[in-house]
């Protein structure tokens, strides 16, 4: 039997509907208008593409907006002062730094320079610490929409088997930190892949969970998946161009053979990223109440 489509599309305009009615109480009731600063330095396409996006969905929204569009040749000086009037701008609650940054940019500096407070991508070493011991204020927006797919889906976390391919910074270890913590939408087992795992398939076979976040198309194969598994494919790869020019996109599974041994599974596009984008205005709007001693909502 083919497997349950996870569409994080539908579930994205759920936790929108949420927002919506969260940004017109916090305006209607507090008077407050959550603000987010995006940065994108340099034009890579696939950065136009996820800046261009946030930026629309944050004015749909209503949360006020602001858009800084850098040359590829801004030094790290520039950013960080860019940085520092965004840290102390009260308009804004939420920065977001679009990564990768140009090979002159040192990545840490930046992201170490943003205001925890107003971290709404949760890669400050304050959040990741936070999220470590399970104290997290913003949990990073991909691993937070992938638990919020898989609980939103019916998918029992608590107890699972979980394997995640790919143990970057912004998915692979902070996801294994949120699913292993002794908490409610978590409490699971929890095993990271990469590329000095000695067997992949014997860990991926075991997993009542499996996440791929590799970047590398078809690196998980219907032999490589446990039947009736969730599979949550992470990977946006371009292969090439549609006849109308547009990038066509393949996630890191091989979808069509796995939806026939998986249980549920999520497609790309469709799946984790219209996520990703939601949690981001989900952080902006918990900032904006955490900055005024409101109490955010819960989504766990
Ligand atoms: N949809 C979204 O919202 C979203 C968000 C973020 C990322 N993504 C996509 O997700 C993918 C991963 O992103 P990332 O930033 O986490 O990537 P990354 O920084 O390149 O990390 C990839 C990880 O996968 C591991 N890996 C690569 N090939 C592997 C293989 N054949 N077997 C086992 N492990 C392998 C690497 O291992 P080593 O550490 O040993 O090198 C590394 O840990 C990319 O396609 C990216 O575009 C999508």
């Amino acid at each position: 039997m083919s497997a349950k489509i996870i569409s994080g599309t539908k579930i994205a305009k759920q936790i929108r509907a949420e927002l919506v009615k969260e940004l017109i109480e916090l305006k209607e009731k507090h008077n407050i208008v959550p603000g987010l600063a995006t940065v994108l330095v340099g034009a890579n396409p696939a950065s136009l593409v996820y800046v261009g996006a946030k930026e629309r969905i944050s004015k749909e929204l209503g949360i006020y907006s602001e858009r800084y569009d850098l040359p590829e040749e801004t030094v790290e000086e520039e950013l960080l002062t860019l940085i520092d009037k965004l840290n102390s701008d009260p308009k804004i609650n939420g920065i977001l730094i679009q990564l990768p940054l140009p090979k002159q940019i040192n990545g840490t500096k930046i992201l170490n320079a943003i205001n925890p407070e107003k971290d709404v991508d949760g890669f400050h070493p304050v959040n990741l610490g936070k999220l470590m011991i399970g104290e997290a204020d913003y949990l990073p927006c991909t691993p937070y929409g992938i638990q919020q797919l898989l609980i939103r889906s019916g998918v029992k976390i608590e107890g699972a088997e979980v394997a995640i391919v790919g143990r970057s910074n912004i998915v692979g270890k902070p996801m294994a930190n949120i699913l292993l913590q002794k908490a409610e939408g978590a409490n699971a087992t929890v095993t990271v892949c990469h590329t000095g795992t000695r067997d992949i398939s014997s860990h991926t076979r075991r997993a009542d969970i499996l996440i791929v976040a590799a970047g590398k198309p078809k690196a998980i194969t219907a032999d490589m998946v446990k039947s009736g598994a969730a599979v949550i494919d992470v990977g946006v790869n371009r292969i090439g161009k549609t006849p109308e020019g547009k990038s066509m996109l393949v996630g890191d599974v091989d979808f069509e053979a796995v939806k026939e041994k998986a249980g549920a599974i999520t497609p790309v596009p469709g799946g984790v990223g219209p996520m990703t984008i939601i949690m981001l205005m989900t952080n902006t709007v918990k900032a904006a109440k955490l900055s005024s001693k409101l109490t955010p909502t819960k989504r766990i």
